[in-house]
This record gives C-alpha cells, structure tokens and sequence, in this order.
C-alpha cells in the first residue's frame, strides 16, 4: 500500500491508512493494562463503521469494558450499539465452562471428564473457546472486526492457540490409545447411557481437531496483512514504551502486520498554563515521544490527548475518534485569544516571579540585620 508521508519525512500521524485499506477484515487494538486499548478500539470502531459496511467490535478480555465504554450492556451474541446502524459489539468469555460447550456432547455428566482433561493441558480452554468465537464470527459475514484485547500477555498467548490445540490433541490422542480399550469395556460393562467412555474421548478428538482447523485458517489471514493488522497502544512513559517494543517484535515473530502505534494521554504545551505538575508531565512525556519517534520511524504514531474526563458513552467516543484521523490542536488557553495572549501569559508570570524575588531579597536583608 502507498505510504502517505509528510514534509518532514514521518509516516501521516493518524489511523486514516487502516480506514482506507478496504481489504482489512482483522483489526487487533492491544497494549499494556489501562492505556486506554477499549477507547481506542471502540474510537476506531466509530470511524471505521463511517467507511465500511457493517462493523463487529469483540472484546476478549475477561474484565469486559464495552459495556463501560459505550454506556450499554453487550452480551456473547452481538448486539447493535445504539446511535448506529452498522455497529455492533460483543463480550467473549474467554474462560466459559467446557461442558456447555456445544457439541461436545457432554451435556449429562462428560464434563467433568474434559474439565480434567482442560487443567492437563494448559491454555485448551481458552483456545477451544476462541475457536469457537471465531467459527461463529466467520459466519457472520461483517465487513471487518476489531478486536479490543486483554493486556498484552493475554493477546500473545491468544496467537499460540493452533499450537496448544496441536498439544491438546495430540495428549487427546495418547489418552485415547493407552486408555481407550479399557474405557470402552467398563463403558459396556455399564451400559450405554453411561455418560464418559470411549465416545466421549472420540467426541471430544473430533471436536478438538475441527476447532484445530479453524483457529489455523484464521491464523492463516492473520498473517496476511491485506486482511489484518494490529494497532498497539500505549502512553507516553518508560514501562509502556518498553512493552511495546515486547509486543512488535513478538508480532513480528508470529508474522502479524503492525504498522500504527496509537501513543494515548498525551498532554500538550499549549495545555499546562500555570500548573508545574503539567509542565513535569509534559517533559517527562516528551523525552518518551522522542524515543518512539527514533525507534518507530516507519509507523504512523497517532497523538491522542489527555482529557479532562474519561471517555465514555457514545458521544464522547464519537467526539475523541476524530483525534484518530485528524491530528489533535488544543484549543487556544481559555485565559486567551492566541499568541498575542500566550505573551501576556509570560509577561503576567515573570512580572510574579520579579515580585516574589523582591519579597524574598527584602526577608534576606531583614534576616542579615
Ligand atoms: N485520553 C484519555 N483522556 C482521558 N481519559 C481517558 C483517555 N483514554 C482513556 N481514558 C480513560 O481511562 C480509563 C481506562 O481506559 P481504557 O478502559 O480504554 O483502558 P484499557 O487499556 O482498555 O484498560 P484495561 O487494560 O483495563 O482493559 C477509562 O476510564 C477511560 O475512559
Ligand atoms: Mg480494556
């Protein structure tokens, strides 16, 4: 795809390159805990449901804050967010109970079979469950899917699923062989309505192995950027600049395109007026923007700014979504009407601080006396 660049060489500073690929299906939104991942997936959602036909936003994570966020309750099946026709959301368990699990068969009692097969073999829940989302998604049929992800740990371990499915069947498979001749002898010597036995071992391998396809097909387009690309989040500070380097290279070591970083709570200059705090955070934040400009010169790294308040409900959404396409200006100092105000701002403050070193000259003075 065309790259587009500015007059000082950066890629554009925004997200409007994913709104115009027409080819992406998958959009992951990740990043360190509590940078702000679900506003800005949900932010991107908002614009991206202005351009493509019928948009799904998933959450993945256990803590679920869709529902937070657009001030709406989602359920596991997708709903239309309100205020659009062609949004919608939904919350994912990632840890649902196996037995429910359809088409296992294990309704009556198996359940607790499989639930001892799952503690066995780490991460098989969490895998069986995602496959069992993106089976349904893929039927849906909407034009593209955003992806809000837990904490980085989780995403990753979320790209390893088709491996833990492998593992799981092939443990599935030695069960199978070891035990197999004897669970099917105590199962007759039982009777047939008994629940568990060696049906449960063949349904619960046909089962694995279908779910098995399907999170490798997916992960097929994941690794195709025409179809997905991950926007990695983060805040202008030392650990989340550190984590995001963790995530990018783990991306590119499962061959998952990135390309968009989105570096969110960011306070501008214009933004501080008196407070010493904010000056603080903005130099300290700036020595970190520097850096993600070194490392990452060929991303398109998106400004969002720090607001007031949190960002919740669809109009404060729609409202900070813009940011991601058009490049954020604070508004001009409420004290003030532009520059010519920023100068009486400065000469107001030296003429305080002349008067506060006369103070503190005529206490010196009185001191020495
Ligand atoms: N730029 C911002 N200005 C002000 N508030 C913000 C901004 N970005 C996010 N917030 C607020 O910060 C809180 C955390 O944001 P959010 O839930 O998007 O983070 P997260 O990365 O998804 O967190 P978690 O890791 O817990 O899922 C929310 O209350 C949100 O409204
Ligand atoms: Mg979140």
């Amino acid at each position: 795809m065309a790259a587009c660049v500015d007059a000082d060489g950066l890629l554009e500073p925004t997200l409007q390159n994913v709104l115009d690929q027409q080819t992406l299906k998958w959009i992951f939104v990740g990043g360190k805990g509590g940078v702000g991942k679900t506003t800005c997936s949900c932010s991107l959602a908002v614009q991206l449901a202005a351009v493509r036909e019928s948009v799904l936003i998933i959450s993945t994570d256990p803590a679920h804050n869709l529902s937070d966020a657009f001030r709406q309750k989602f359920s596991k099946a997708p709903s239309l967010v309100s205020g659009f026709t062609n949004l919608y959301a939904m919350e994912v368990d990632p840890n649902p109970d196996l037995s429910e699990v359809e088409g296992l068969g294990l309704e009556d009692g198996g359940g607790s079979f499989l639930a001892d097969i799952s503690t066995s073999i780490p991460g098989i829940d969490e895998a069986m469950s995602f496959a069992e989302v993106m089976k349904q998604v893929q039927s849906m049929d909407y034009s593209c899917i955003v992806f809000d992800t837990a904490p980085t740990g989780h995403t990753l371990r979320l790209l390893q699923f088709p491996s833990t499915l492998e593992k799981g069947l092939n443990k599935l498979m030695s069960l199978k062989e070891s035990f197999g001749g004897m669970v099917s002898q105590v199962s007759r010597m039982l009777g047939p309505q008994v629940p568990g036995g060696e049906d449960v071992v063949d349904s619960l391998l046909g089962k694995v192995d279908q779910l098995k396809r399907v999170v490798e097909e997916v992960n097929a387009q994941f690794k195709n950027d025409e179809l997905t690309t991950f926007v990695c989040v983060c805040i202008p500070e030392f650990l989340s600049l550190y984590e995001t380097e963790r995530l990018i290279q783990e991306l590119a070591k499962f061959e998952i395109d990135s390309r968009n970083i989105v570096i969110n709570q960011v306070i501008f200059p214009e933004e501080v007026g008196t407070s010493r705090l904010l000056a603080a955070r903005v130099h300290m934040q700036q020595k970190y923007l520097d850096q993600f400009y070194d490392l990452y010169e060929d991303f398109h790294i998106v400004k969002m700014p720090l607001l007031e308040e949190e960002v919740r409900g669809p109009e404060a959404l729609q409202a900070f979504s813009e940011n991601l396409v058009r490049p954020y200006h604070p508004p001009p100092h409420p004290a003030s009407g532009g520059s010519n105000s920023l100068l009486e701002e400065l000469q107001r403050q030296v003429a305080q601080q002349v008067q506060r070193i006369a103070e503190l000259e005529a206490q010196l003075a009185a001191a020495k006396r």
